[in-house]
């Protein structure tokens, strides 16, 4: 039977410490041990009803997952969606997965400095009045924090549906000095990017037609080295290719 009302709700986020959460202080830096291995922790901040977090956890097993929010109602509706995803594989509690509930606000008391492998930010709150900038999740007070705890293979990926969010994110790791990379406007433009995972904000959008903005930040030391590593060899096919072609030409 499914419990019902706040103390419903609270028993059954308490009766699943396996998967929620309800106090990160113990964790902090110790998330390992809550996973039982040493694999990456990717995080969603704001995961809603958890659909993105739940559906990653089960394509990639060998990562572990934290999706936070701060609404019990939310976690239940994602601890609900994460066994129902895991249950298709005939595995009962999701074993790579957390859904934590806490004020995105206090990040740094959550995760220790490079704890975390990448920072997915899902469709944030756009806070679009000017003198609300500051609740911005890709405002410069956010980011600093997201980069003390990201380690040398850290990145931050981004996606919104609003214009304005994403052209104030844009400047905010540009005046960081931050190196973005696979920007992209439009990003189900030529259909849906299957190869990707959608939130249930997203899925309301593309079904109304809406662009989905999408930008990948490059944090770590490491994950600029391989980016930059990538670059060069893309360059140097790219005037492979200019060479061979101009010399079909000749031919
Ligand atoms: C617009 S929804 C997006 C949900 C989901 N990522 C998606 O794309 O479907 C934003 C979510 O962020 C959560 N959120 C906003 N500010 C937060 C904060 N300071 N701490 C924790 N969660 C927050 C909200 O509760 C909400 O679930």
């Amino acid at each position: 039977m499914r419990l019902r009302g706040r103390k419903g709700i609270r028993e059954s986020l308490e009766s699943q410490p396996e998967l929620v959460v309800l106090d990160a202080a113990p964790h902090m830096g110790k998330w390992r041990e809550f996973f039982g291995n040493d694999n990456p922790i990717y995080v969603e901040l704001g995961m809603g009803k958890g659909r993105f977090i739940s559906q990653m956890s089960v394509r990639n097993p060998n990562i572990n997952f934290v999706g936070v929010d701060m609404y019990d109602e939310l976690l239940r509706r994602g601890s609900e969606k994460a066994r129902l995803a895991w249950a298709e594989k005939g595995i009962e509690s999701p074993p790579n997965l957390a859904l934590l509930r806490a004020n995105i606000e206090g990040i740094e008391t959550m995760f220790a400095p490079g704890e975390l492998e990448r920072v997915y930010l899902n469709f944030s709150d756009p806070w679009p009045k000017g003198k609300h900038a500051r609740r911005r999740l890709t405002h410069e007070r956010f980011v600093s924090k997201y980069i003390e705890i990201l380690n040398e293979r850290g990145e931050i990926h981004f996606k919104t549906d609003s214009q304005s969010l994403f052209e104030f994110s844009l400047n905010s790791f540009a005046d960081m000095e931050l190196i973005m990379r696979n920007i992209s406007l439009h990003l189900h433009k030529e259909g849906p990017r299957e190869d990707l995972v959608f939130t249930e904000y997203e899925m309301k959008f593309m079904e109304k037609g809406q662009p989905i903005h999408r930008v990948e930040v490059v944090i770590g030391e490491e994950a600029l080295r391989v980016h930059r590593a990538r670059k060069l060899e893309t360059a140097r096919l790219e005037s492979a290719q200019v060479e061979e072609d101009s010399e079909s030409d000749d031919n």
